[in-house]
């Protein structure tokens, strides 16, 4: 990101200057679009969209809502589900492997290794962001077109008890992704019309539990990200 991108008249300038093509990338183009227009805008991929400070900066001036990135249906899920209780019983997560199975079209678009980094950072980020330190993780995800819409995900984590005690919990996931998916969009839609309803403008953070990477803030934890989004609805049922 450059300078041209942390304000919104530096960026309407490198914009209207033309030239530069590579400026912004697609996602932030439909973002910037929305924005402007004062529209909701909801990222559900781990594209870059509306993170950017121009962008964010316009969405205050817009009374735009966003929010992002990168919805949270699966593995990411469990694993911000677990990785505090491992937090909360003091056992030390020594490494935690994720291989990931899925013949989706976002199976094809993940098989490009620069959106796969985007994914894998976005999974491999929560874990230590919960626990506070950085445990050996390894995160594959492998494209295999006869699973179709259907997703696996072993989980191996290798953890330290009392007394130094090693020991093992794996899981296996197999969800459908896109119905995994759909509900939280739906939600995701309404919260935001709620949120514009009722004057909020630029990033929801209030919206945090339905991301792998959310914007506005660094909690992963889906139980504090769960009671964010309880306060923030019992409030507005308040008033
Ligand atoms: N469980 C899930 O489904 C899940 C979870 C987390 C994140 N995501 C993210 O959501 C996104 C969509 O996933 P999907 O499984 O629905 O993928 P998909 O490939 O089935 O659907 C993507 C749709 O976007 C359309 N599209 C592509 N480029 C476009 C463009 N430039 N303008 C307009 N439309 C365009 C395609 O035609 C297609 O209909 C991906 O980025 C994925 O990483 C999905």
């Amino acid at each position: 990101m450059g300078a041209e991108h942390q304000s919104w008249p530096a960026l309407e300038a490198a914009l209207k200057g033309g030239g530069r093509k590579d400026l912004l990338p697609a996602s932030s183009l439909y973002a910037l679009a929305a924005v402007e227009m004062g529209l909701a805008y909801v990222n559900f991929t781990p594209s870059t969209g509306a993170s950017i400070p121009a962008l964010l900066e316009l969405a205050e001036k817009t009374g735009s809502v966003v929010s992002g990135k990168d919805g949270k249906t699966g593995e990411t899920l469990m694993k911000t589900v677990l990785a505090p209780m491992f937090a909360h019983r003091n056992w030390k997560i020594l490494s935690w492997v994720g291989h990931n199975i899925f013949g989706n079209r976002d199976g094809v678009v993940l098989d490009d290794p620069a959106n796969k980094a985007a994914k894998v950072r976005d999974k491999d980020a929560v874990i230590p962001n919960i626990v506070g330190y950085k445990p050996n993780t390894l995160v594959s995800i492998e494209y295999i077109p006869s699973m179709d819409d259907w997703k696996t995900a072993w989980n191996h984590i290798h953890f330290q008890g009392f007394l130094g005690t090693k020991m093992i919990l794996q899981f296996i996931w197999q969800g459908c992704d896109s119905l995994l998916a759909a509900p939280l969009v739906i939600d995701l839609v309404r919260l935001s019309i709620l949120a514009q309803s009722r004057g909020e403008k630029g990033v929801l953070s209030q919206l945090a539990c339905f991301y792998k990477a959310p914007m506005g803030t660094r909690v992963n934890d889906f139980f504090v990200q769960f009671d964010t989004l309880k306060n923030y609805l019992e409030s507005c049922r308040a008033k």
